[in-house]
This record gives C-alpha cells, structure tokens and sequence, in this order.
C-alpha cells in the first residue's frame, strides 16, 4: 500500500530550514502536495521514496541515470579511484584518460575541460565564445534553459537587465527571427547558443529542422562567432557523438554534464582547434573540478556509450513506451500528445489547458508505483526492460482507469498561477 506519511514530515521540517523547502528543478511547488519528494535509495530502473515505495522511474535524476542506477562497472571503478584518494592537490592520471577518451568519441571535439555542474559548462562556453574574437553578444533562444546562471536565469529575481545586457534572444528554429538577433549583434557577435532540440518544460518538445541547424552553422562561420551546442540534457541520448551529429552540423563547443558519468558529478566543456586558444586565455576553476572519482565513473560510462547497445535499447523501451500509452490513452478516452524522442518522453492531455487531467494522472501513477512528471521531459535508461514497460503499461491502465472516473471533478493542482505564467512563456517562445 502506498503511504506518504515520512515524506510529508521530512517536507515540514524542509520548509523550515531550506527556503521553499526545495529549490530550482526539484522544487516541489508546482508538483500536486503528495508527490514524493525525498528518496531513500535507487538500483537499476528502480527508486524508493522515504516511505519505502517502490517506483519504476521515468525522471533518471533528471537525466544523469543512462545506464541503471548503481551500474556494476562505473561504481567498481568509482569505488576502486575513492580508496586511492579523491580531491587531491592535483587530478589524476584519469583527467587526461577521460578528455583523450572524449576527443575519440565526439566527432567534433579536439579538447575538453572538466567541471561539476551543466551551469558551470554553459557558463564557460559563454566566456570562451567571447574570449574567441573579444566580442560581447550571445544569441540565445528564447526560454530555452541553460543552466542556473544571471546571463540565463529562467526567472527574473534577483536578476537584473544587466546580467543579460549582452543577451539577444530570438525563436528557436526559426529563421527570420534568428537572423534579425544576427543583424542586431552587429560586428559584436560572439556565439549562438542552441539546444540539440526544443526540451523545455510545460512544452512539447520538438526537433529542429536541419536547414536551420546548417544555418546556424553558416552564420557561425560568416561572422567568425562560435557555435555551442548544449547536450547537458540531451547528451548521449540521441546519439554516441554530440546531438546535432545527427543533422551533420558540427559545433566549435558542446556543454555535457548530467549522464556522462551515470550520476557522478562531473560536467564538461568540449571544442574544436578553433576555439583552443580561446579556451587556453578564460580562467576556470572551482575546487571539486579535478576530483578523481567522478572522472574515473566517466570513463567507464563513455566505455559502455561505446560499447554497448545500450542506445539501441532505450530507443526500443522508449518506443515499447509511447506506443502502449498511445492505445491505452485511447482506449480510455484520452488524446496524448507524446513529443520529442521517444528516449526522452514529454506527455501532456490534449484538451487540459491547466494540466489538471495529466497533473491527476501522474500522480494516480506515482501511487501505483510509476515515477512519471506532468510538466518536465522524461528519460529512458538502459536498466529499464520491455518488462518494465510492460508492467508500467499494467500500472497506468489501472491509472487511466481511475482518471476516467473522476475526470468530470478534477481540481486544479500544484499553484495553478506560476503553472499559467510558465505555460504561457513557454508557448509564447514557440514558433507559429
Ligand atoms: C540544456 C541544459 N543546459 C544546462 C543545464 C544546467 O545543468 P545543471 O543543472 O547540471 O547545472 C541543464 C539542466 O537541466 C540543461 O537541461
């Protein structure tokens, strides 16, 4: 039987001693009251709450589960580096296993550089793109989440116009509002930022096509400003090589983090010869940047990326995935919009304009013990069996089942006006 009772007392004594009781991606303020909120361990496709439920999950951390939690060979080599010793006075020998290792498997890459968090990997593409030819104005595209930094910070307190003085946004995949940001950068263009596709939450995703892509590109090399490519959430989840591998459009930098180490803290700045000597002028640091065991559980992911047929898989159970919830939805009642790859799930209820039906329908998964989320995309890992699914597919029937009762009487969850405010600046950034 479900039960939610620790959960909600850890959530109590959350509020008092962390604001908002949780912050940033994790916070559970748009989340319906009885979502779980703290986990107590996690193996494979497999995550248990405070209270001891047992979840088949779909969030995978947020993207840093690709291999099944607690995968035997990145935690051998994990443990193994932590007897040896971790934050030393200086990296390990892995520091430059784990950069050679990059450079043979992203086709664009000649270099890269280490450090924590997605934010810190942004942040430094942005600094190097300026450092590139000493100019100032970055293109982002609007809504499009980069990290938790001033230059790109979601919401606006505690930001100021300055922070993104030199910011000029414009539609993603568009092309016309693309090259009037270009116009407007004038001679002082540093770098386009973009997104492997259109992930962003509260939207359905979509890929870009790739004439816009290539044009990205040609712009790039026109004006002599710097292409990033940000595979923070995306990467290695379309492909073995950066994201846009696949449009055949090469970066000068891509920003890695979330599942190169399969949960281990450790992000990344990679670029091409172009950008070295700018790369070699910024200063970044930070003192965790160089620790051992995260590079250590890095590599063994990147042997297993390359090795494996786990890419194969998560796009099978993926589509196992979207194909059963699409008959079952129907079957109900319910018309599904299921965007973006299938490794990478978003479902939204068509006909819910405030999300009360996915909202209802989530959380009558999460009490029969389906991790999923009504706004945020999902991830497939490679733990995850077409068993899994199946069972899944048992679960939500039951789920849509439940919601075909009480549709009629829903009530609104989460607080329904932040919902609206995201919702709307989500879709405003969303090309016609
Ligand atoms: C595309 C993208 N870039 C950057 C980030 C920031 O990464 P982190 O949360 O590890 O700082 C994220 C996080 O979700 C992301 O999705």
């Amino acid at each position: 039987m479900w039960t939610n009772t620790q959960n909600k007392a850890l959530k109590a004594r959350a509020e008092r001693v962390i604001p908002g009781g949780i912050y940033g991606h994790e916070s559970t303020r748009l989340l319906p009251a009885d979502f779980p909120q703290f986990f107590r361990r996690a193996a494979g496709s497999r995550l248990w709450d405070v209270d001891d439920n047992e979840y088949i999950d779909y969030m995978c951390a947020y993207g840093p589960n690709l291999l099944g939690y607690g995968n035997g060979k990145v935690e051998a080599a994990a443990r193994a580096q932590a007897l040896r010793g971790d934050t030393m006075t200086g990296p390990s020998d892995a520091m430059v296993r784990l950069a050679e290792l990059f450079v043979d498997t992203v086709t664009h890459a000649d270099w890269a550089m280490f450090c924590k968090n997605g934010t810190d990997a942004t942040a430094m593409a942005l600094v190097c793109a300026r450092a590139y030819r000493q100019r100032r104005k970055v293109l982002l595209a609007e809504g499009a989440y980069h990290g938790a930094s001033p230059w790109c910070l979601p919401q606006t307190a505690g930001g100021t116009a300055e922070d993104r003085a030199h910011i000029i946004p414009f539609r993603y995949n568009d092309l016309a509002s693309l090259a009037t940001a270009v116009e407007s950068a004038g001679d002082d263009l540093a770098g386009i930022f973009a997104t492997p596709f259109r992930h962003e939450a509260f939207s359905d995703q979509y890929l870009p096509d790739a004439a816009y892509a290539r044009e990205v590109r040609r712009i790039c090399d026109e004006r002599d400003a710097l292409l990033v490519v940000d595979d923070v959430r995306a990467g290695f989840r379309m492909a073995r090589d950066c994201s846009w591998s696949a449009l055949g459009v090469r970066p000068d930098l891509s920003t890695w983090g979330k599942a190169i180490a399969n949960g281990h803290p450790i992000s990344a700045l990679l670029g091409s010869d172009k950008a070295r000597d700018a790369a070699q002028r910024i200063y970044v640091t930070g003192s965790f940047w160089f620790s051992a065991v995260p590079m250590e559980a890095a590599i063994a992911t990147l042997h297993q990326i390359r090795d494996t047929d786990y890419l194969e898989r998560i796009a099978h159970t993926g589509q196992l995935l979207r194909d059963g919830l699409e008959a079952q939805s129907r079957s109900h009642g319910f018309t599904l919009r299921q965007t973006g790859p299938v490794q990478m799930p978003q479902i939204f209820f068509a006909d819910d304009p405030d999300m009360r039906i996915g909202y209802a329908w989530t959380a009558a998964a999460i009490r029969r013990g389906v991790y999923l989320h009504p706004y945020h995309n999902m991830f497939i890992n490679s733990a995850l069996t077409p068993e899994d699914v199946a069972l899944t597919l048992e679960r939500t029937d039951d789920a849509f089942a439940e919601l075909r009762k009480t549709r009629n009487g829903l009530p609104a969850q989460g607080d329904t006006r932040v919902i609206e405010r995201i919702r709307r600046a989500a879709l405003a950034s969303v090309p016609a």
